[in-house]
């Protein structure tokens, strides 16, 4: 087979366990693998973790275990996950493996004796928690413009990797290459944002912590993260290894599919050590957005009401939350995550559309025909009208499958379900069933119904893992399954016997539990270059309030309800902070709150504001305000 595809999704960091955001990259990463492997191509499908580093080390002593220990407990948790979700990865790559570890020396020895890499001195902000260094210039308000936490004064010995010398020339392959960076906004935002305002070189390798791949000639540094982490796209082919064989067959990349807080890494760093190592650079950087909770807060490891995804799959089954992730954020945008979208996405999609589509038409094949598949006639106008969608629906999912548009692509395939739906109200089985001389028409409509099932069960491979074999086993087929077989109309044999099962999806009844929509918790704020203008942050009024009453709110461990006044006014605000104080610690306190934040009901209680507070995990403190400003005051 010459057609060959390769894809990956970041290399995620087995700080902490992973979360639903991690899910949506890996599942959108796996589609589009099952979907190439439909269409013939030879495809490698890469995923793994990114194991060393500093924030890692320190995560591992806090638990009083070694790093390595550290990690294999979480990395065994995460490829749980992956085969929980049924994600066919071709590879894990860990960085901590043999395979890795020596060829990433190798190539840091390499790039240093062709004079790529040289020793210096760094003087830097580093922000420990992203790995991240950034210059004075970067910073937002002396943070880091990633997540906005405090970043650390560091200078020590480093080596460092010249960006600077291919400047001119990641310039010119951009711009020739138009396809590279996707989508197209993040494009501009590396041109304009990072590469024409000059690249500095960049550190390589650190002294101040032991975690990670020693430099062979120069064993008191360690490989600092970026360089170890971008070369597993490589190292897991064999590239500088004995066996290299996969290497030259699919590398470069098709498609390195990333968030996009790390396109930058991606687009630049990984492009350039690639030129320096004279290799080709991928086809394609795709970064996707971030799904995010409540007030636009990204997801993140440390998020205060941490579900593990596997809750989601075993309270809504494995094909809801994948096709959630898959159908309602528009891939490339930031989307909200929530219980409630997921109920309701799944009983309107999925229950109602397409787990009726297949009882109906099952139950009907039983009650008119015993069970077996009848011989289709004529086509009438709803017929035609019926095929025709089918047909330009598989063009619309080809063409948006080859954008990446996958919640298009199965938007399409939702328009021949809806349009079978309404095949069966135009034609009207149960009336045809009554009057004995409309059997031939009858007949045409169930094998037109079960077709369409056959055919929709083909389109819906590459996204659902479960249901697809669930239809044919009750519309009784074992064949025409592959991809090419959707596009005939006809393939279904006459005489097939259905054979009525269970409902792919009981309509979800549960109400699900009220968010917590305003937990004090952020991972990572806005990134650097999303700047906001003073007329921007003039919108969010913030007031100084002074807490009158608290109490905690019934039924929840995570909300306490205050009274607040500003001055001329009391309002409730419902905050999520019951962890972190005592109702009686707060009364009499002055704090800082958003005032115009549409109010909003928690728990059936009514929210008016939002109270402003920092920190992660097990420390959250609300910001109070000294006692000589007046309640009411602005916070400017
Ligand atoms: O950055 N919404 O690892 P990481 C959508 N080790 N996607 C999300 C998400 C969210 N809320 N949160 C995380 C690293 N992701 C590096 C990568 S690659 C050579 C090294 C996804 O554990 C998204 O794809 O922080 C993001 O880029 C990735 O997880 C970051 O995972
Ligand atoms: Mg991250």
């Amino acid at each position: 087979m010459d057609k060959k595809y390769y894809i990956t999704t970041p290399i995620y960091y087995p700080s902490g366990s992973l979360h639903i955001g991690h899910c949506y990259c890996t599942v959108a990463a796996d589609s589009i693998a099952r979907y190439k492997r439909l269409r013939g191509y030879d495809v490698k499908f890469l995923t793994g973790t990114d194991e060393h580093g500093q924030k890692i080390e320190e995560k591992a002593k806090a638990a009083g275990v070694t790093p390595i220990e550290y990690v294999d407990n979480i990395v065994t948790g995460i490829k749980q996950l992956w085969k929980d979700l049924k994600i066919t990865n071709d590879d894990f790559i860990r960085t901590t493996e043999e395979r890795h570890e020596k060829i990433v020396q190798k190539i840091f020895t390499k790039l240093y004796e062709q004079g790529d890499i040289y020793k210096g001195e760094y003087e830097g902000k580093y922000c420990t928690p992203c790995e991240s260094f950034w210059t004075e210039t970067q910073l937002v308000d002396g943070k880091c413009p990633d997540c906005g936490r405090e970043v650390k004064l560091v200078k020590e010995e480093s080596y460092f990797f010249k960006l600077s010398k291919y400047q001119d020339r990641l310039l010119k392959y951009i711009e020739e290459h138009p396809d590279f960076i996707q989508p197209e906004s993040r494009k501009n935002e590396m041109i304009n944002n990072f590469i024409k305002p000059g690249l500095e070189d960049l550190c390589v390798s650190r002294t101040s912590f032991s975690w990670g791949i020693p430099v062979t000639f120069d064993p008191k540094h360690v490989i600092y993260v970026w360089l170890d982490a971008l070369t597993n796209y490589i190292t897991a082919l064999g590239y500088l290894s004995d066996n290299d064989e996969e290497f030259k067959k699919y590398w470069p990349a098709d498609l390195h599919l990333v968030g996009k807080e790390i396109v930058r890494f991606h687009t630049i760093i990984w492009p350039i050590m690639l030129m320096a190592l004279d290799l080709p650079i991928p086809k394609q950087v795709f970064g996707h957005g971030w799904l995010v909770i409540g007030n636009g807060q990204k997801i993140g490891k440390s998020f205060g009401n941490y579900v593990p995804p596997q809750e989601y799959i075993e309270k809504y089954s494995l094909d809801a939350v994948r096709y959630y992730l898959l159908r309602e954020v528009p891939f490339g945008s930031d989307g909200n995550f929530t219980e409630e979208s997921l109920v309701n996405r799944t009983n309107s999609d999925l229950a109602n559309d397409l787990g009726n589509l297949l009882s109906r038409t099952v139950a009907m094949i039983e009650k008119y025909f015993d069970g077996v598949v009848p011989e289709a006639s004529q086509d009438d106008e709803f017929a035609k009208s019926l095929k025709e969608t089918i047909n330009n629906s598989i063009a619309d999912i080809e063409n948006y499958m080859d954008k990446l548009e996958i919640g298009k692509s199965l938007e399409s395939v939702w328009n021949i379900i809806s349009r079978a739906n309404k095949y069966i109200d135009e034609t009207m089985p149960w009336a045809l069933a009554k009057d004995e001389s409309k059997k031939q028409e009858l007949a045409t409509v169930m094998y037109n119904l079960a077709e369409t099932l056959r055919i929709v069960s083909v389109l819906l491979r590459p996204y659902l893992a479960e249901t697809p074999s669930k239809i044919w086993e009750q519309l009784g087929i074992t064949d025409n399954t592959d991809w090419e077989d959707a596009k005939t109309f006809g393939l279904l044999k006459v005489g097939t016997k259905v054979k009525k099962g269970e409902n792919l999806f009981p309509r979800i009844e549960v109400k699900p539990k009220e968010e917590v929509k305003d937990l004090p918790k952020k991972e990572e704020a806005p990134k650097s270059n999303d700047y906001i203008t003073i007329d921007d942050f003039e919108k969010v009024k913030l007031k100084v309030a002074k807490v009158l009453e608290a109490e905690k709110v019934e039924g929840s461990d995570k909300l306490l309800k205050l009274k607040v006044s500003l001055g001329n006014e009391e309002r409730q605000i419902v905050a999520g902070i019951q962890k972190y104080y005592e109702p009686s610690e707060l009364i009499g306190k002055k704090l800082v709150i958003v005032a115009n934040l549409k109010p909003i009901k928690l728990k059936g209680i009514e929210s008016c504001g939002m109270v402003i507070a920092a920190g992660d995990g097990d420390i959250v403190k609300v910001l109070f305000v000294d006692d000589l400003v007046k309640e009411g005051e602005d916070v400017h």
